[in-house]
């Protein structure tokens, strides 16, 4: 091409830009004072039939929003003393994987999830399994430990068990920054009180056993598009975390984990996934919640021993896989249920 006809040839999209949006303006503009000069009796007419009369879906919400669990604002933050410890903190939840992953940049400790995969938005949606109830109500006794547990073991528990990794050292400052970030997500929250929405939901009981079949079809049908067939999901091409997280596999939460409790998964999916699920909009039933629990809970995933979990083994929550259980029923029924009878029995 030679040089004098460069810059016209050049211009040329932008003249085609200015035409498509000049055109496009008069058209909306033109539209819009046409439906105000003439339509507004339009809508009358159309809703002469009431039946036609366009009605919002009834809802399906999992709980009443009104009263809901909100985080502070984050615009906030730096009005705090110690701003810096608690953005760290909410970056190390946000982005666990590139700093503390396989390949972090602070420490390698963990299996590549972030903390966010499974405490969304770093942990300020509601049912999204936040952290609205962890400066209110830690310290606490915990069955699982069958001592006090300060905040800091409870995210150690995470560390070792979720991301199937090694604990960090209380005094720390990646430790520091995440305590910091979940003190301040709770300061509104009064010391012993459980807001509504923290955590997950209670996914009410089927009355059969969950079924790893049924879930099979349910995880090819909702889930696989993401997670992927093999469950492994997608790795960032920088490897630096995941865009889609591995369900099961060397990479992915181990046998210790919450998640590998029925009633957690089917919880946590429920009012999350496929994502785009809110808890005002989940997209599927119980039953599809429990069965596709039961089908990733039935699959291979990293073992670990911590032999010195339930000391007393009547605390054992009703959905614990692994015995002894201080009651008659079966390991099988204990992870995939019925639990209705359990938990009837358990409460006598
Ligand atoms: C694979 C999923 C998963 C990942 C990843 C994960 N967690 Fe968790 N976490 C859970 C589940 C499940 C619970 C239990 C929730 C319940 O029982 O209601 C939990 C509970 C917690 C709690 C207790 C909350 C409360 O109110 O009692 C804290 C604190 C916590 N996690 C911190 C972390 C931190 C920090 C990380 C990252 C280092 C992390 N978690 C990563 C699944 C996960
Ligand atoms: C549209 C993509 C998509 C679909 C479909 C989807 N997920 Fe997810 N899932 C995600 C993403 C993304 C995350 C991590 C969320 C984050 O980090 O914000 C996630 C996280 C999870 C986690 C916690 C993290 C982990 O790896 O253990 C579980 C469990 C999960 N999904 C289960 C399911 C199940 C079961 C289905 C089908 C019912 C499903 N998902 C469908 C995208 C998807």
């Amino acid at each position: 091409m030679n040089q004098t006809s460069k810059p016209l040839f050049q211009l040329f999209p932008l003249i085609v830009g200015l035409l498509v949006t000049v055109t496009l303006l008069v058209g909306i503009v033109g539209g819009l004072l046409y439906f105000d000069y003439a339509g507004l009796k339009l809508p009358k007419e159309a809703i002469a039939n009431p039946q036609e009369i366009p009605t919002a879906p009834k809802s399906t919400a999992l709980m009443d929003p009104v009263g809901m669990w909100i985080a502070p604002e984050w615009d906030k933050v730096d009005s705090e003393p110690n701003a810096e410890d608690i953005k760290y903190g909410r970056e190390l939840i946000a982005n666990t994987a590139e700093y503390l992953g396989p390949n972090g940049k602070v420490k390698k400790i963990s299996n590549g999830l972030n903390c966010q995969n499974c405490h969304l938005q770093a942990g300020t949606v509601p049912l999204g399994n936040n952290y609205a109830a962890a400066k209110s109500t830690y310290p606490k006794v915990r069955g699982r430990s069958g001592n006090s547990e300060d905040i800091q073991l409870r995210i150690n528990g995470c560390f070792q068990r979720s991301l199937n990794g090694e604990v960090l050292a209380n005094d720390s400052k990646e430790m520091i920054a995440i305590v910091a970030y979940m003190d301040w997500l709770g300061q509104d929250v009064p010391k012993g009180e459980t807001p509504k929405g923290a955590g997950i939901y209670e996914v009410p009981f089927l009355d059969r056993a969950a079924d790893p079949i049924q879930g099979k079809t349910i995880y090819e049908r909702q889930c696989v598009a993401c997670h992927m067939a093999d469950g492994q999901g997608v790795m960032k091409a920088d490897s630096s975390g995941y865009t889609y997280p591995p369900l099961w596999g060397a990479n992915s939460y181990n046998q210790g984990a919450g998640l590998f409790r029925m009633s957690r998964f089917a919880g946590y999916v429920k009012a999350n996934m496929p994502f785009g699920a809110t808890y005002e909009n989940p997209m599927l039933s119980d039953a599809e919640a429990w069965d596709v629990a039961a089908y990733v809970n039935s699959l291979d995933r990293p073992k670990r021993e911590f032999p010195n979990d339930w000391p007393e083994i009547s605390k054992k929550p009703i959905d614990h896989p692994f015995g002894p259980y201080s009651d008659e029923f079966s390991e099988e029924q204990h992870k995939f249920g019925p639990f209705q009878e359990i938990k009837a029995s358990a409460s006598k």
